[in-house]
């Protein structure tokens, strides 16, 4: 093989009360990633769309390439590559745009050179390519992008994810306002330590949402998803978040929050059809605020990346 083409999808993360712990992967929209070999030894990003010149093609900050170099560093081993990358989804959108484009390079890059790398071994590089987008070692839009499904990050030090089970019938609507919001600016405006009450509250709904997952019991699922941690704080940053997020619950969403840093919001409900109509719902209301809305309904991914 000469070149591959991986598409990876975008996530949700936090999913309201797993700051950091939770994410679960969709459908669409996600990254194509296309890799091909060189003569030489550079990794070299020929293209980059779809990403209004935001993003850097230095292959030492690029999120893909430095996800790329990193699986060939824990490899030993020095390929010569040309990198695309094909980006679906907005910038700072909060639906894990810069872990697609790290997982589908870490993809990529394990099936064209058949490293024969599991899942597992592919995490770290795929972390490290995030890093150098959001300056955090977050897992919570990787592990989803990546295992696919629902992801649980029990620990970071050592990693330890975990897959919960994905209800059948779980659709996702989600609202993009058009704006951008930086990973690592949505965390600085958070404050550095929390109450014990406001920790009591947010381990009492992770729990309780991942009970709500394994038993699916959709109303519990409803009372769960409440962020004490991060929606007080960037809610603010969201034009018409309040109205966007009544209008999803007035037609029935199980509840609707955050997703990741931000400015995109989702809504959990049972049907394509209720999420059509959800999604609907959101786009009118958040029309009021701005133009540049865009809206996207999807089942949950299971798979994570594959080529395409
Ligand atoms: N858990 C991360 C955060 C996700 O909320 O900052 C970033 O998309």
């Amino acid at each position: 093989m000469k070149d591959i083409k991986v598409f990876a999808p975008a996530s949700v993360s936090n999913v309201g009360p797993g700051f950091d712990i939770m994410g679960f992967a969709i459908n669409e929209p996600g990254d194509e990633i296309v890799l091909r070999k060189r003569s030489d030894k550079n990794i070299v990003i020929t293209k980059i769309t779809g990403d209004n010149n935001l993003l850097p093609l230095d292959p030492a900050l690029n999120t893909t390439s430095v996800a790329v170099a990193a699986v060939l560093k824990d490899c030993g081993i020095e390929t010569g590559l040309n990198i695309e990358i094909r980006k679906k989804m907005g910038i700072g959108s909060g639906l894990g745009s810069s872990a697609a484009s790290a997982v589908g390079g870490v993809y990529a890059v394990n099936e064209l050179l058949e490293l024969g790398l599991s899942k597992d071994e592919l995490l770290k590089p795929a972390m490290t390519g995030e890093y150098a987008a959001s300056k955090a070692m977050h897992a919570d839009n990787v592990a989803p992008a990546l295992y696919g499904g629902f992801i649980l990050v029990r620990s970071y030090d050592p990693i330890d994810i975990i897959k919960l089970p994905v209800p059948g019938t779980l659709y996702c609507s989600i609202l993009y306002p058009g704006i951008e919001i930086r990973t690592c600016d949505a965390r600085r405006i958070l404050p550095r330590s929390v109450k014990m009450k406001t920790a009591v509250s947010q381990a009492g709904n992770s729990a309780s949402f991942v009970t709500a997952l394994l038993t699916k019991d959709y109303k519990l699922m409803s009372r769960s998803i409440v962020d004490s941690l991060a929606e007080p704080f960037r809610s603010r940053l969201i034009p018409g978040y309040d109205e966007i997020r009544e209008a999803a619950l007035a037609v029935g969403a199980i509840n609707c929050n955050i997703t990741g840093s931000g400015p995109s919001m989702f809504a959990l409900s049972r049907s394509k059809s209720k999420a059509d109509e959800i999604s609907k719902a959101m786009l009118k209301a958040s029309s009021k605020f701005t133009k540049k809305n865009k809206s996207y309904v999807s089942g949950i991914n299971k798979k994570g990346p594959r080529i395409i």
